[in-house]
């Protein structure tokens, strides 16, 4: 069983520090949910455990089954088994949606296992039919011109095909209508049953009617400042935030930078001497 260990990761884009010490492990058969309000550190933690390489780790460390993840490539990443369901995936006009996925679950097999066109086709066209999406999707080119909701039903597509250990999805029930939601709820509950382990990123609790999950996180200034069960995740959702930035002396949840700082530093002087003026 797969075991995702994250110690103490600090990271940095463009000089700001945006993760400032997050600690979590998951392991197969786990799905935790992380929470938090906008802008603070959430999609970046997804980014930097899959190798987005703008984001600079200046400290911590990310393993998988005892493997430093962080020495890996991003393609050697994905086929050690790690996958990312986009919060917004990119379009990539010219390379058509399923020659994507087929490229992608080549890269992780050896040269003489390559799939073939015909087993792949099936299985294809069975992960299609499942999720209850258009037939003419496959053909089209990579999320180009798709309405929202099918751009996630596209990521959840990839991850059935691409069968990862763990899987992290950063808000895949936005955009989603009630109906797909249910669908993509159940095909990754059926995945979950094959010792999957599961990262979800949302802000509602509704998610987690479809896809239920063991622990609960809540995420405020690049950390993760609060765990617990499901009952975590319900006061949020009918309380908000406010009571556990009272409880942790939390003032401002963002990811706040020495730029920011320095910038409301001036700012603040400025409207003092205009002020005293
Ligand atoms: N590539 C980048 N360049 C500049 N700033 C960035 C970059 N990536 C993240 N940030 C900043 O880091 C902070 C955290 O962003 P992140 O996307 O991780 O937030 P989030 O918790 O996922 O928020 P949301 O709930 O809105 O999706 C934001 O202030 C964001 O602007
Ligand atoms: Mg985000």
């Amino acid at each position: 069983m797969a075991i995702l260990k994250i110690e103490n990761l600090h990271a940095k884009v463009e000089g700001k520090e945006i993760l400032k010490g997050v600690s979590l492990t998951i392991k197969g058969g786990e799905t935790h949910a992380i929470m938090g309000p906008n802008g603070t550190g959430k999609s970046t933690l997804a980014s930097v455990i899959m190798g987005h390489p703008r984001y600079e780790v200046t400290e911590g460390s990310i393993t998988l089954d005892g493997e430093d993840v962080l020495e890996m490539e991003v393609d050697e990443r994905a086929r050690a088994g790690l996958f990312l369901a986009m919060q917004s995936p990119a379009e990539v006009p010219g390379v058509t949606n399923s020659d994507f996925i087929k490229t992608a679950m080549n890269a992780r097999l050896d040269e003489d296992n390559k799939l073939s066109l015909f087993k792949f086709i099936r299985s294809y066209d069975k992960a299609v039919s499942e999720l209850k999406m258009s037939e003419d999707l496959p053909h089209r080119y990579l999320n180009e011109g798709f309405s929202g909701g099918e751009k996630k039903r596209n990521e959840i597509l990839q991850m059935k095909m691409l069968k990862p250990s763990i899987a992290i999805l950063d808000e895949i029930d936005s955009g989603l209508d009630v109906d797909a939601l249910k669908v993509v709820g159940d095909n990754v509950t059926e995945m979950k049953g094959q010792d999957l382990g599961l990262l979800l990123i949302t802000h509602y609790q509704r998610l987690l009617d479809y896809i239920s999950a063991d622990t609960v996180h809540v995420m405020m200034q690049g950390r993760i400042v609060k765990s617990g069960g499901v009952e975590l995740m319900k006061k949020i959702d009918t309380e908000g935030y406010e009571w556990i930035k009272d409880e942790l002396g939390i003032e401002d949840e963002r990811v706040i930078t020495e730029e920011d700082e320095e910038r409301i530093m001036l700012g603040s002087c400025a409207t003092k001497e205009a002020l005293e003026k």
